[in-house]
């Protein structure tokens, strides 16, 4: 999708589908009174009559005589809770509308008195990423046909002449978050048979090309060398080899690297303990962490900020067979704790915590990881918040911070020494499974077990990373969440 900023006065505006994102009231906004005349005063109507109030996710589309054919009005609800989340929701709803109208393109412009004081940047911003989400469709596995409609093509954001080249630097930022979305996307709805942990990494080695971003990845032989056990011990159950990614970006000197690490598991069938059929294809989703760094080099690669930022994708599929791993063994981590297998569906965190481990070279200022960890947090959080697990408030401060500004919430679950006791052996040094209760902690305080010299902070995405039911503002399918939550993060410690 692309973008681009349009200062022409809004009732000049050529355009198939010109959308103004209103709050909620009862009177036309005043913007609307140059554009109500070419639809025979209807958007006045709608307004007056209490048809549309302009709640969020609320849209009315009329047909004028004017140079936009199509106009629409989009709810953002009251005025004073007008935030960037309810921009980038309102430019989300309308473009999902303009892919299901096939306008192709849309305009897009904020009424005056909607802003809440909102800068023109940060509303440049949020609307070319919302646009992106709300446009985008997956069709390339379909047979063509006069029906089938790809994403929108682009969102032309309405500013003032004063304010654009404010809005610019916005509107670029914005531009490489929605391509960062986008491929993120692309690669979580890939499926089993096609996303192998050996098509991540080549996925891998073509965007660090593009970018100039050092790429290294490390096969079964490799990983033996360097004594990734738990990695193994999961990969050991499939035909598909292992694959240990490791990306570069450095445009900072010597300072701290950001280290993110992404759960690569690209089909999660449990393994030995195996899943339910119901729901089970859903699980070729168990690499959006992965995809979720993926795309967050991709915004580096084009917003090119001063930072050093690492990326660890352990990547492997859990597949049952004669030679996978079973409940009852135990095996060695890269740490060199050893780790009794309880359940062979806690597949994640194994991978995860020789990736913890092997980060340790890198001496990082901060890790974070993604990953579609447990099924409990899904219970516990629903798919409106990630979970967040870490070792320092600052830190997880910082993080649920960034994930209010990207719209992608997180809200911290405790890693009380209590908690401890889930992840206890009888006969190793941990075991990878707790029991019934507190799954998601458990999860945490597993992988705290391999976290040593740095500030961490684990967000479990099972609930935000895909979606099955259609909303207003995105369908069915991968969210790419993570990938705004990252680069506000990242963005906000290039400029302190
Ligand atoms: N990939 C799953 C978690 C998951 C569940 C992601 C639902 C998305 C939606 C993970 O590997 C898993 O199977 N976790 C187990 C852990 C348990 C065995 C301790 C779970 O949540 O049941
Ligand atoms: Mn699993
Ligand atoms: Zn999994």
């Amino acid at each position: 999708m692309n973008s681009t900023l349009l200062t022409t006065p809004l009732a000049e505006i050529d355009s198939p589908l010109l959308v103004i994102a209103v709050a909620a009231g009862s009177e036309l906004p005043a913007a609307l009174a140059p554009l109500d005349p070419a639809t025979g005063g209807a958007l006045g109507r709608a307004i007056a009559s209490g048809d549309f109030k302009g709640k969020r996710d609320e849209t009315l589309v009329a047909y004028g005589t004017g140079k936009a054919r199509r106009v629409m009005l989009v709810g953002m609800g009251k005025g004073a809770d007008i935030t960037r989340n309810s921009v980038r929701r309102a430019a989300a709803v309308a473009a999902k509308r303009a892919r299901a109208l096939g306008t192709g393109r849309m305009a897009f412009a904020i009424a005056a008195d909607a802003r809440n004081g909102l800068g023109a940047s940060d509303l440049a911003q949020v609307v070319v990423e919302g646009a992106a989400h709300g446009g985008w469709a997956f069709v390339e596995m379909k047979r063509p046909s006069d029906d089938l409609r790809g994403p929108l093509e682009g969102v032309d954001v309405v500013v003032d002449r004063a304010e654009s080249g404010v809005a610019e630097a916005g509107r670029a930022l914005g531009d490489a978050v929605a391509a960062g979305q986008i491929l993120t996307r692309q690669l979580q709805m890939q499926p089993g048979n096609i996303c192998t942990p050996t098509y991540l990494a080549e996925q891998a080695q073509v965007l660090a090309k593009r970018h100039g971003v050092g790429v290294t990845v490390l096969g079964p032989v490799e990983l033996a060398q360097e004594g990734m056990g738990a990695l193994l011990a999961v990969a050991q159950g499939s035909a598909q080899e292992p694959r240990f990614i490791t990306l570069e970006y450095m445009n900072a000197g010597d300072a701290a690297p950001v280290v993110l690490i992404g759960k690569g598991i690209t089909f999660d069938s449990g393994g030995i303990s195996i899943k339910p059929a119901l729901n089970m294809e859903e699980m070729k989703y168990d690499m959006s962490g992965a995809a979720a760094v993926l795309g967050t080099f991709e915004v580096l690669g084009r917003v090119r900020p001063k930072l050093n930022v690492v990326g660890l994708i352990p990547s492997t599929e859990n597949l049952p067979s004669g030679t996978a791993l079973k409940p009852g063994d135990v095996v060695k981590s890269h740490l060199g704790k050893t780790i009794e297998i309880v359940n062979t569906d806690a597949e994640g965190r194994l991978i995860l915590c020789d990736a913890l481990s092997y980060a340790r070279r890198y001496r990082p200022a901060a890790v974070l990881d993604a990953a579609t960890l447990t099924g409990a947090v899904v219970i516990a959080l629903g798919a409106h918040a990630s979970g967040a697990m870490g070792n320092d408030d600052a830190l997880m401060g910082e993080v649920r911070e960034a994930g209010e500004r990207a719209g992608e919430r997180c809200w911290a679950l405790p890693l009380w020494e209590e908690y401890r006791d889930l992840v206890k052996s009888d006969i190793a040094d941990v075991k990878n499974s707790g029991g019934r209760g507190a799954g998601s902690i458990a999860g945490g305080w597993f992988l705290r077990e391999f976290v040593e010299g740095f500030p961490w902070v684990h967000l479990d995405i099972a609930g935000t990373a895909y979606t099955d039911s259609e909303a207003a503002h995105q369908g069915k399918g991968p969210t790419a969440v993570g990938v705004r939550l990252f680069t506000e993060f990242l963005l906000r410690r290039a400029a302190s």
